[in-house]
């Protein structure tokens, strides 16, 4: 395939190396799949086996190079092993996406010291290490892209996700404090972060509760593949913040103008907008410090209740040509309104 068609090659005619922790399942797993049908090569990070066997399959079968890595983010070490050896297979690393995570759904005080910490070294502390790995490569080479994978709960926390909501605020703050310095620097390495709004992925079957009933993402949900694809966008198009969804865009401004009604407001509905009415055993097996066995894919349990497409974000994709289009039809109109009239 030609490499000027073909954004996953990066232009000296080699395929595009791009890294994604939590790649085994979710949206990681959705975003390495959208790599390697462009071409990638695709360097997976996750903990379990079973998923990582079945996202390096996906890669291969759609037609990128996949290398799987058993690694949990949540190690400093680990991190920088597999930012070594996805370059000493593969080569320099163009793009490194963070995404891996896990959450506790319990009210804070029936959380543990230990939940915080786990949720804040995996959450936080995984996509800073998976940042600094980056950077150690790309800034010397003055080239190269980190894609946080965010959320709108970034800025609007929502009840029973005190620690999964600190982690994500928290990666707001240690991204914005490292762009001024990259830019300080005149560096030409881009750090973007996307804020995704809820999604269908397995998260929800193996997440650790302490609420009464199954976890759900609020409504409404999109699919994985949804923001796959605008991940990929922003990897080959740069913006400071990518917002996916009117959802997310909401909670954002909603956030900005009126916290005080929101307070109240999720008080209300935050406990059952995160839950189904079906209950869930008290002690069901989750992924907090190790990974559940099996291949869970992409998609999660609520394949029913997506949408796989979102309006807002092809309109926020193409919003430099679409204020272009309207641009010139204002323009037009002018000039012909001023014919007419002389
Ligand atoms: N789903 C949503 O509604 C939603 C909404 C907003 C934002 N997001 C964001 O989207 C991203 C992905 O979420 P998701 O819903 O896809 O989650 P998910 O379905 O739970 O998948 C999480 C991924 O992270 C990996 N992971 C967990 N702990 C790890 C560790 N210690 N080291 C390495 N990998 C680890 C998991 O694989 P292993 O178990 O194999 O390690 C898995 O691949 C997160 O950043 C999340 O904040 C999701």
């Amino acid at each position: 395939m030609d490499d000027q068609m073909n954004p996953s090659h990066n232009g000296k005619g080699k395929r595009e190396v791009v890294v994604v922790t939590g790649a085994s399942a979710g949206v990681g797993r959705a975003i390495a799949r959208e790599f390697a049908a462009h071409g990638a090569c695709v360097v997976l990070l996750a903990r379990s086996r079973d998923g990582l066997e079945g996202a390096g399959q996906d890669v291969e079968r759609l037609g990128g190079r996949a290398l799987p890595i058993l690694t949990d983010v949540s190690d400093d070490m680990q991190v920088e092993a597999a930012a070594d050896r996805a370059e000493r297979e593969f080569g320099p690393i163009d793009i490194w996406i963070n995404n891996a995570m896990v959450s506790v759904l319990s009210p804070a005080l029936r959380m543990t010291a230990a939940d915080y910490r786990r949720v804040t070294e995996v959450t936080y502390l995984g996509y800073v290490y998976g940042t600094l790995a980056a950077l150690r490569r790309m800034v010397p080479r003055d080239r190269g892209i980190v894609v946080q994978i965010g959320s709108a709960l970034a800025y609007r926390a929502i009840p029973l996700q005190s620690a999964y909501c600190g982690a994500k605020h928290a990666i707001q703050g240690f991204t914005e404090s490292l762009r001024s310095e990259l830019i300080h620097d005149n560096s030409r390495v881009h750090l973007s972060i996307v804020q995704l709004p809820a999604v269908n992925t397995p998260q929800f079957s193996w997440i650790k509760t302490r609420m009464p009933n199954h976890p759900q993402p609020v409504p409404p949900i999109f699919q994985p593949e949804v923001i796959a694809r605008s991940v990929y966008w922003v990897a080959h198009h740069p913006r400071r913040e990518f917002t996916i969804g009117m959802s997310a865009v909401q909670a954002i401004i909603g956030d900005k103008f009126i916290p005080g009604i929101l307070d109240h407001y999720l008080a209300y509905m935050g406990y059952g907008a995160q839950q189904t009415q079906e209950s869930v055993e008290p002690n069901r097996p989750n992924n907090l410090y190790d990974p559940l066995p099996g291949d869970y894919g992409a998609r999660g349990k609520f394949d029913g209740r997506s949408t796989d497409y979102s309006v807002q974000a092809w309109v926020n994709r193409h919003r430099g040509w679409l204020a272009l289009g309207l641009t010139v039809g204002a323009l037009s109109s002018l000039y012909c309104a001023a014919r007419k009239s002389v």
